[in-house]
């Protein structure tokens, strides 16, 4: 699919966003694993969580599905049953990487696939630690597929540490940890979205972290304890609409002239708000209002107002806090006056593309001066000229950043294979729409 993104009329109107991503993964695994019926309000309906839900039915769990409802009946930490095929997690790594603690932790056999895309993503990164807990897993060449033996009961709890800040390896553990023998230690150098830790613990879990000083320097610790016996409790909670697809909204508010969007009950977990600290430090116009809290996450409006924007330095823990928004954040930065440095963010190249090597690739079709570092990358923005063709590379998050670009390029931008943004935001186009911008659907044969 092309998707035809032009300068329109300023964005105008207010929006509630579908739920979270992270947190439908979380909620819909969890709850199978619970004893009992869960209730997920404003779950993602989107191409990455269908993976999941269909990977639960071949596990045995029943649950439904109405419009945004998900109903989850668990049967405990011990209740899957051996799936008679190979499970297909598609393009989603977090299916992935989830699915293999959860599996780990109910002992049962099972193969996990995907994609080609997904087939090249790194897996040692939960292969050695699931095998240190006495798991019987291996790969192909450290990526997938996986194979899963049926595991001893229980696990071995282990001390283990990150080399990467990464929350789908955190969660991993942490699920295959539910069955261990006792006390899990994770350390992390970064500090990595913690909404499993956090449904856990709404669920009934020991399960606790911070930042701890270590000799001259700071990692991020999770402590989980696994009680003889304990299982999950079922939850009833509305998910918040999901920042990472707010964050698309957002840089188009900020980047066309005239703007003044407002975003409802938007999660505001400080794990993920990094995008909004780095577009305020550039003169972004981003208002926080109505903070609540909602199953253990923090929930608010934003407002945003179209603003002249400065270029900034990103690294460190705020790489890992805004780890999914650089396709779009180097689209805010394109527009913005001055340098931008983003490094410290070699992880980007492990992502649904190397999105370091993509980026600069189409940012560079646009017109943008960006320039590829081994860990990041540099832009001196200003203006977009567009007027031509980009490219997705099957990224999700680079077709709609590519699209966001377009809406305030002198000329006008064309994605290809757009069809990719229904992994993770099926209504994208719709809600842009909404607000005024100029995106149109192409027909295949233009
Ligand atoms: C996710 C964690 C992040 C993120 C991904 C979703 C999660 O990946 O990029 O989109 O739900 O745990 P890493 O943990 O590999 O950084």
């Amino acid at each position: 699919m092309k998707l035809f993104s032009s300068l329109g009329s300023p964005l105008i109107g207010e929006i509630a966003l579908p739920g979270d991503k992270s947190l439908s993964h979380r909620a819909a695994l969890l709850s199978a694993l619970a004893e009992g019926e869960s209730q997920v309000g404003n779950f993602l309906v989107a191409g990455v969580t269908k993976k999941m839900l269909k990977a639960l039915s071949a596990l045995g769990i029943d649950w439904s599905l109405d419009d945004a409802q998900l109903t989850v009946r668990g049967l405990g930490l011990h209740g899957f049953c051996q799936p008679q095929s190979v499970i297909n997690c598609g393009n989603s790594a977090t299916t992935l990487r989830l699915l293999a603690g959860a599996i780990a932790a109910s002992g049962v056999p099972a193969i996990l696939d995907g994609s080609d895309g997904l087939r090249r993503r790194p897996m040692a990164r939960i292969v050695a630690p699931l095998k240190a807990m006495g798991v019987k897993i291996d790969g192909t060449g450290n990526c997938a597929p996986l194979r899963l033996e049926a595991s001893h009961m229980p696990l071995l709890s282990i001390h283990h540490r990150l080399s990467v800040a990464s929350a789908q390896v955190k969660s991993c553990i942490l699920l295959a940890a539910l069955s261990g023998d006792g006390t899990t230690i994770l350390d992390e150098p970064g500090p990595s979205r913690d909404h499993t830790e956090r449904m856990l613990a709404t669920m009934g879990v020991t399960i606790f972290g911070g930042q701890v000083l270590q000799q001259d320097h700071s990692i991020f610790r999770t402590t989980l304890r696994c009680d003889p016996g304990q299982g999950l409790n079922p939850i009833r909670i509305t998910l918040p609409g999901d920042i990472s697809s707010a964050a698309f909204l957002i840089v188009a508010a900020l980047i066309t002239p005239g703007s003044k969007i407002s975003l409802h009950g938007v999660g505001l977990n400080p794990t993920r708000t990094g995008i909004l600290d780095a577009l305020q430090a550039m003169g972004g116009r981003i208002t926080i209002t109505s903070l609540s809290e909602s199953g253990g996450e923090q929930v608010g409006d934003i407002l945003v107002e179209h603003s002249s924007l400065r270029g900034v330095e990103v690294s460190g823990g705020l790489v890992v806090r805004m780890i999914d928004e650089f396709p779009v954040f180097s689209v805010a930065s394109a527009f913005a006056s001055g340098r931008t440095v983003v490094c410290q963010a070699e992880e980007l190249r492990h992502k649904e593309s190397d999105r370091i090597s993509a980026l600069c690739q189409e940012l560079n079709h646009l017109g943008v001066k960006i320039e590829e570092i081994p860990d990041g990358f540099m832009i001196h923005g200003r203006e977009v000229s567009g007027g031509c063709e980009v490219e997705s590379h099957g990224d999700h998050r680079l077709a709609m950043a590519l699209a966001v670009a377009g809406l305030a390029a002198r000329s006008p931008v064309v994605v290809q294979g757009a069809e990719i943004i229904t992994e993770s935001f099926p209504g994208f186009i719709e809600c842009l729409q909404s607000l005024g911008a100029n995106l149109i659907v192409q027909p295949e044969n233009m």
